[in-house]
């Protein structure tokens, strides 16, 4: 087995990930960067249509606000005002002045600001609809010549490494847990290696492919939820899903998400009868916070039968439409509809994990030397449901108070690094038939049971079945060799089942958590969130 030593091992390649290679190189330590697939693809962050937070007319007490309002007064306000302070100064140093990522401006060279869901100014700034696009290919190509940095494509994480777990010396589990890096394996060779770390940081995204409908990337299934987990780090919050209200839903055509810019620009939301429903609402019509549109979507499809709803677009000129909306007009065009002159046709889908490992503002999880950043963490700051276009900014700034702590750490602390144990894997090779009908069986159940709209009866249903099922996957994965689709189906389920386990111990609905029999629980209302 491979053996890589490091100052720090980040775990995914995102914004989070890359943003953090950045800091920690710039100041000097040496960092790897697994990457779960090519640099150039895979991650979420590459997929963020909207925009990212940036106003030179800045308002920060009514950016703090808007972030309470949508997350129903459950964020932390210390967490979101450590954003709103920290944020300008990120976009500004590192995406406009470093990195000079191409957001779109007017013609005095000013930049342009859009408005999204539950925000209440034009703060938003952008690159047509493939913002995410635009700030990943920069950084992407800035980060492959960072001084320090090695990046390991097509390389999944399997388990985190402790001192208690994986030491060679027997007396190391007396320690306090303690990470120590992680076993990944080469989804290109098979082969798995061992990084061990001074620091590990998490940086997997969310979780959203565990469900059927879902604006996520392929395997993007809580690894890092999953790995932290398993060695016991804290996680909190995770039954706050928040399913992004618009994502096109045409019948055997891919989906895939319609930014809430659209609305920003003036699209309303109407039945198929044209009639719109969301002014009766919210005072902000379309542009309501996520769970408010998303909720009332529902309902509207409830009550019609129908599977979707439309965004009318009929109020902008076709040019602005294909100018400010290109990829999602020629997406929309490949499936048959001309967005330039017929409304979309939109439904609500899994969109973003508020919860995740729990960590400080310095990325600490509740395990020694473990960090998560961006939407991996969870700092409190979305509370029970995130405001539109806080996810970029999250993950620069988490990056960047994470690597600078990091680095106070490495040079003034005592690292132990042992050697760890050889990792074995047996041979027999997984029978992909059961890995795939084992993923629809998670995608299905946590959609009809832990979607929008839960209920007690349902969440104990969806326990019932993935119990089962994760005690199956446990003994398929210990029995055969491994494989990315298997790493993958391990840590869906497990993922999966904790957010049951955080969805029934939460009575209450909150944000993006609904649960429709609430009135007849009697519990108290104090939380509980922590899963060990
Ligand atoms: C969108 O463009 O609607 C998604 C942006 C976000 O999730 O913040």
């Amino acid at each position: 087995m491979d053996t890589i030593r490091t100052d720090c091992l980040v775990i995914g390649a995102g914004l989070a990930g890359s943003s953090y290679a950045h800091y920690a190189c710039s100041q000097g330590l040496s960092v790897a960067m697994v990457c779960a697939h090519e640099l150039s693809s895979g991650t979420n962050s590459r997929w963020a249509q909207g925009g990212i937070i940036f106003d030179t007319s800045y308002n920060p007490e009514q950016l703090e606000r808007d972030i309470m309002e949508a997350s129903d007064g459950t964020a932390n306000p210390t967490a979101v005002r450590s954003l709103v302070s920290e944020g300008q100064d990120a976009v500004q140093a590192l995406l406009l002045d470093e990195l000079q990522v191409p957001f779109d401006r007017a013609e005095d060279g000013e930049l342009l600001y859009t408005r999204e869901g539950g925000h209440s100014d034009r703060r938003i700034i952008f690159s047509k609809d493939v913002t995410g696009r635009a700030i990943l290919s920069s950084f992407h190509r800035y980060v492959q010549s960072l001084r320090g940095l090695t990046i390991l494509e097509n390389h999944v994480a399997i388990d985190l490494l402790t001192l208690s777990h994986n030491s060679v010396h027997p007396n190391d589990k007396y320690k306090p847990i303690t990470c120590i890096g992680a076993y990944v394996f080469d989804a290109l060779s098979g082969e798995t290696k061992a990084i061990i770390a001074k620091k590990t940081i998490l940086a997997t995204g969310g979780l959203g492919q565990i469900f059927q409908n879902t604006t996520n990337q392929r395997g993007v299934v809580g690894h890092g939820v999953a790995m932290a987990q398993r060695v016991g780090a804290r996680l909190i919050d995770l039954e706050y899903i928040q399913f992004h209200p618009t994502v096109f839903l045409k019948k055997n055509c891919q989906l895939f998400l319609v930014s809430e810019a659209v609305r920003g620009e003036g699209g309303v939301l109407v039945n198929s009868r044209g009639k719109s429903f969301m002014d009766t609402q919210h005072p902000r019509g379309s542009l309501a916070p996520r769970d408010i549109v998303a909720r009332a979507i529902h309902r509207e499809l409830m009550a019609s039968g129908e599977s979707c709803v439309y965004i009318d677009l009929s109020g902008l000129k076709p040019e602005f439409i294909k100018d400010r909306f290109p990829s999602i007009y020629e997406r929309a065009l490949a499936s048959g509809v001309d967005i330039s002159r017929e409304p979309i046709p939109v439904a609500p889908a899994a969109h973003y994990t508020c919860g995740g490992v729990y960590t400080d503002l310095e990325g600490r999880s509740s395990v020694l030397n473990l960090n998560a950043i961006g939407e991996t963490a969870c700092t409190g700051l979305h509370g029970a449901n995130r405001l539109a276009s806080t996810s970029l900014l999250e993950c620069l700034v988490s990056a960047k108070l994470t690597a600078l702590a990091d680095v106070r750490d490495v040079a003034n602390d005592d690292f132990h690094l042992p050697d760890v144990h050889e990792w074995r894997s047996p041979d027999e090779v997984a029978d992909e038939v059961l890995i795939r009908q084992d993923m629809r069986l998670i995608k299905s159940t946590m959609w009809n049971y832990v979607g929008l709209v839960r209920s007690r009866r349902r969440l104990m249903r969806a326990r019932r079945i993935l119990s089962q099922l994760a005690e199956e996957i446990g003994s398929f994965y210990a029995d055969n060799r491994l494989s990315r689709s298997l790493i993958e189906l391990r840590n869906a389920v497990k993922s999966a089942l904790l957010v049951v386990h955080a969805a029934s111990l939460n009575p209450r609905s909150k944000g993006s958590h609904y649960i429709t029999d609430e009135e007849e629980i009697d519990l108290p209302l104090e939380r509980h969130d922590d899963l060990k």
